[in-house]
Formats: structure tokens, C-alpha cells, sequence
């Protein structure tokens, strides 16, 4: 292997977990691009030194995971409007002059595995999205660029439902409200964006939301149906899938930034699904 090899990483900590070097290299090898992505665990305070000593050692560009997303957007020169409006950074490009330009690919991951992999359109849908912290933020450009007929955001802490609806209400027709006030309502695509999955909970939302035909995505992933895919399919979802195309397609996302290269995902989440079962 070359010692200038073009190097990139997942910083985080933990980061042993991660699924994002095995993603890389298999877009790497599918695009034959000459490339090194590994996963580094940078101890707290500690992450801008872990990557300054990065960049110097070849590295050309980084993702950022738990609990660095605040300290990548601190690192970051400059940053990509959609990156300003979700308030996060989760790739950083390192650009000719040294810069470090801050992206976040998340909303794409979401929206591509959803209207792509899934063929849910969301153009005039009546869409529901529950959680209001960091992850639902990074997604919601992404769906209001769809169009969707309306779109809520329900919350178990109903004010930071509301502050996301007018943060974002200049890009479409969205509202915010706790999860109890969802009563009547139905919807064609409901989507979990609580952290509830990873603690293997449920947030507690009406039983009778779905429409007919009604789909339902959990941005987390396992093994087996999360609790919420597993509730959606007991309460009249038509299809029910997880969060592991949007990590996939996330990880595209940010290879294309870097590479100028898509790589072709369906075999990449194919790979990974099968090894998650087996494990
Ligand atoms: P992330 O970066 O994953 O979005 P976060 O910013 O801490 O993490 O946000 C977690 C989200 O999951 C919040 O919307 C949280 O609701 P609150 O704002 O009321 O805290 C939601 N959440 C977590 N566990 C939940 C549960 N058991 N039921 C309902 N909502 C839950």
C-alpha cells in the first residue's frame, strides 16, 4: 500500500461498532478508487488534535459521529447551507487550500432509501415524522424538498416540535405538536426519529394513525424488527422498514462528496443486511 494513499475516517467514540469502514471500502472497491477508511476513536477533548494529526497524515476527508457532531461543526471554515439549517455536520471535506468544508448527508440518506430503494414518494403525502432532537432536524430539509401535502412533527416535549415546525416552515407545510395530540389523525408515511429503538421502547403514539396503504420507516436498524416497525405492522402499516438503506445511502452521499464518484448502493445494504442477520 502507498504511504500517500488518500486516507478517511469515522471519528467517534465508541466507534468500534461502526459499519462505515466495511460500507467504504465495498464503494471503494466497487468504484476502484485507490482509498483507506477506517474507524478511529478519538477521546473527549481531544478531537480536533485527532484531526489536525489526521489531515496531516493524507487524510482528505472524515465523518463524524457520536458525541462529535458539535465539535465537527466548531472545526468546520465554512459550512454547506443544508448543513446551517439541520444544524449538524456529519462529513468534512478536506479542500485544496487546507479548509475544511462541513456537509451533512443525512437528509439524502433518508430521502433517497425512502422515494428510491423503497419507491415511497412522498410528493403529496400526508407524512408523519416523531422526534424532535438532532436526527429529525438533519432530515427535514431533505423531505420538505419532496413536496409532501403535510408534514407533522410530534414530540414527547411538544415545545421542541413547535420550534422545529417554525425553524423550517419556509420550506413547505409543517407543524409541530406533542405526541398526545395526534389523536384522529391519519397518514400515508409515518417515521420514527426518536432514539426510543435504542433503548428497545416505543414512543407512545395513537394506534390508529396509518392510512390505508399507510408505509412506516424507523431511522434506526437491527438484526430484527425494532419495536416501532414491529407496533407499525400490528397496527396496519403496509410496509414497515428500517433505517440501514439510509446509513448506506448517507455513506454514498458523503463518498460522492469526496470522490465525485455515486457509488451503487443495493448490493452495499444487501451485504450488510445479510451480515446483521447472520450475526
Ligand atoms: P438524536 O440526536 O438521536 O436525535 P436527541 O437529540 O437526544 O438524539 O433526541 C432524541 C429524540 O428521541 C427526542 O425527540 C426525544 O424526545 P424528547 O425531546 O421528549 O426527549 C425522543 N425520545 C427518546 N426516547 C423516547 C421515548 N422513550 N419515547 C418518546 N420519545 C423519545
Amino acid at each position: 500500500m502507498s504511504d500517500n494513499i488518500d486516507r478517511y475516517a469515522v471519528f467517534g467514540n465508541p466507534i468500534s461498532h461502526s459499519k462505515s469502514p466495511q460500507i467504504h471500502s465495498l464503494f471503494a472497491e466497487q468504484t476502484q478508487q485507490s482509498l483507506t477508511y477506517t474507524a478511529e476513536l478519538a477521546e473527549p477533548g481531544q478531537f480536533k488534535q485527532a484531526v489536525s494529526a489526521f489531515i496531516k497524515n493524507n487524510g482528505k476527508g472524515l465523518n463524524i459521529t457520536v458525541p462529535f457532531k458539535e465539535d465537527a461543526w466548531q472545526i468546520a471554515d465554512e459550512h454547506s447551507e443544508r448543513a446551517k439549517r439541520a444544524g449538524a455536520v456529519n462529513t468534512l471535506i478536506v479542500q485544496d487550500n487546507g479548509n475544511l468544508y462541513g456537509d451533512t448527508t443525512d437528509g439524502t440518506g433518508l430521502v433517497r432509501d425512502l422515494t428510491q430503494n423503497h419507491q415511497i414518494p412522498l410528493k403529496d403525502k400526508s407524512v408523519l415524522i416523531v422526534g424532535a432532537g438532532g436526527a429529525v432536524r438533519g432530515v427535514l430539509e431533505a423531505i420538505l424538498e419532496q413536496q409532501p401535502a403535510s408534514l407533522l412533527i410530534a414530540n414527547r416535549t411538544t415545545h421542541k416540535a413547535l420550534q422545529l415546525a417554525k425553524d423550517f416552515s419556509e420550506f413547505g407545510t409543517i407543524k409541530g405538536c406533542g405526541l398526545e395530540d395526534i389523536k384522529l389523525e391519519k397518514f400515508d408515511v409515518v417515521i420514527n426519529g426518536t432514539s426510543a429503538s435504542l433503548h428497545g421502547d416505543l414512543p407512545p403514539i395513537p394506534e390508529t394513525i396509518f392510512n390505508s396503504g399507510a408505509s412506516s420507516y424507523d431511522m434506526m436498524y437491527s438484526a430484527q424488527a425494532t419495536p416501532f416497525m414491529q407496533w407499525s405492522t400490528q397496527h396496519g402499516a403496509k410496509q414497515v422498514f428500517d433505517g440501514l438503506g439510509m446509513l448506506v445511502e448517507q455513506a454514498a452521499e458523503s463518498f460522492n462528496l469526496w470522490r465525485g464518484v455515486k457509488p451503487e448502493t443495493q448490493k452495499v445494504i444487501q451485504q450488510i443486511r445479510e451480515e446483521l442477520s447472520a450475526s
